[in-house]
């Protein structure tokens, strides 16, 4: 569904990303994992056409996207969600998936419709009714999380990229999202996460993709990338107790 191949983005001397070849098949559940400044938010930056590679190549269903502006890749249908942002602020919860309806991957929807698919899609992932309508600046973290899943599944995705969406979830909530995710899968979602959780990113994933330095160390099933002599020494060795 997406093929990267020698993927390269600089930041002045710094290789953030180097040569990677990456696949992720249709349906599956890719986990993303390596350890902090391994590149794994550069690389969701590169798909996603925030930033443009300085080489190799990224196609979806074999189209060169490599060059599209980032609007133009989530209309195809690739939607991420952010590490670090608070997006828009001054607006509510509801208005910023909003912006997810109403600019996303198909149909132009009315206002009223876009504001109903908000309150539905906040309210499938546990989002307090009560504070749907009040700004973002307001919110917790656990629910700006919330809201940028939903933002991003308002858009209508084929592909899910998720940047660390469970860091700092309780064990309880930790399983709700899990559970979250098997579900949207299973309506045909392909998704890609990045987790520093290890119990939770061997649990979900299909297969495992491991970065160091922005190199591609390690890929394959999980049992089998755990195993892995330089995926311990580079990252498990270091978190994983
Ligand atoms: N916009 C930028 N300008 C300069 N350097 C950057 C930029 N974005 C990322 N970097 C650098 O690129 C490297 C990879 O960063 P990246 O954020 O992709 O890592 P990561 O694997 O997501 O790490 P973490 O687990 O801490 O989120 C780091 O050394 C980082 O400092
Ligand atoms: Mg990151």
């Amino acid at each position: 569904m997406l093929q990267l191949n020698g993927v390269t983005k600089k930041f002045g001397g710094l290789i953030a990303v180097n040569a990677v070849d990456l696949q992720v098949n249709e349906g599956e559940i890719l986990g993303l994992v390596g350890p902090n400044g391994a590149g794994k938010t550069t690389l969701f930056n590169l798909i996603s056409g925030i930033y443009r590679p300085d080489k190799g190549r990224i196609r979806y269903r074999g189209e060169d996207i490599s060059r599209l502006s980032m609007d133009r890749i989530c209309r195809k249908g690739i939607a991420k969600t952010f590490q670090h942002t608070l997006s828009f602020p001054g607006l509510t919860a509801r208005e910023s998936v909003m912006i997810g309806a109403l600019f996303g991957n198909g149909r132009r929807r009315s206002m009223e419709e876009a504001s109903r698919e908000a309150a539905d899609l906040l309210d499938r992932i546990g989002f307090p009714p009560d504070r749907i309508d009040m700004p973002l600046s307001n919110q917790n973290v656990i629910d700006l999380r919330r809201t940028q899943l939903a933002r991003a599944l308002a858009s209508r995705p084929k592909i899910l990229l998720l940047d660390e969406m469970m860091t700092g979830l309780n064990p309880s909530e930790g399983t709700e999202a899990v559970a979250l995710i098997r579900s949207l899968r299973d309506e045909g979602l392909t998704i890609v996460m990045i987790e520093h959780v290890m119990r939770v990113i061997l649990g979900v994933s299909d297969r495992m993709v491991v970065l160091d330095r922005g190199e591609k160390i390690a890929d394959g099933p999980p049992a089998v990338v755990m195993q892995n002599q330089r995926v311990i020494d580079s990252y498990l060795g270091e978190r994983y107790t």
